[in-house]
């Protein structure tokens, strides 16, 4: 597995939204060091609740603009965003005691190709979201 990077082909072209998704690149690149680079038992389980709780605080914001922009799909973009979260946490809390880099590297390989598709796909239409115009989806 080669080190999670940032690059233009993950822009989605709302800063604030780019702005985050390097953010989560950058927790998964701390991950993947104390996983494969520089091994740090002590370290996985911190990173890997770091990256999860800043997954969990962007897709929360993403969705918030969405409502905010009256975006088309916002129920479709949140039921994916709760899949990926109910992944990652079921691969963590299966180690109840101390996350082992076999489970962290399984949770970051998940993460990261789910998090790559995701933004080329769902995020992309996040710019090109109709102007509001209807009513505001409430999201429940
Ligand atoms: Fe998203």
């Amino acid at each position: 597995m080669r080190a999670p990077v940032w690059d233009d082909s993950l822009k989605c072209g709302i800063a604030e939204i780019d702005a985050e998704h390097k953010q989560l690149i950058e927790a998964m690149n701390d991950l993947y060091i104390a996983c494969y680079i520089n091994p740090a038992p002590d370290d996985i389980r911190a990173f890997t609740d770091r990256l999860i709780e800043a997954t969990r605080s962007h897709f929360a914001h993403e969705e918030a603009e969405m409502r905010r922009s009256r975006h088309p799909d916002l129920k479709g973009h949140q039921a994916e965003h709760r899949e990926l979260l109910r992944d990652v946490t079921a691969i963590r809390d299966r180690c109840t005691e101390r996350l082992d880099a076999t489970s962290a590297q399984h949770l970051l390989d998940h993460l990261r190709n789910w998090l790559i598709v995701h933004i080329q796909t769902y995020d992309r239409t996040l710019a090109s979201a109709p102007p509001a115009g209807g009513p505001a989806e409430s999201g429940h």
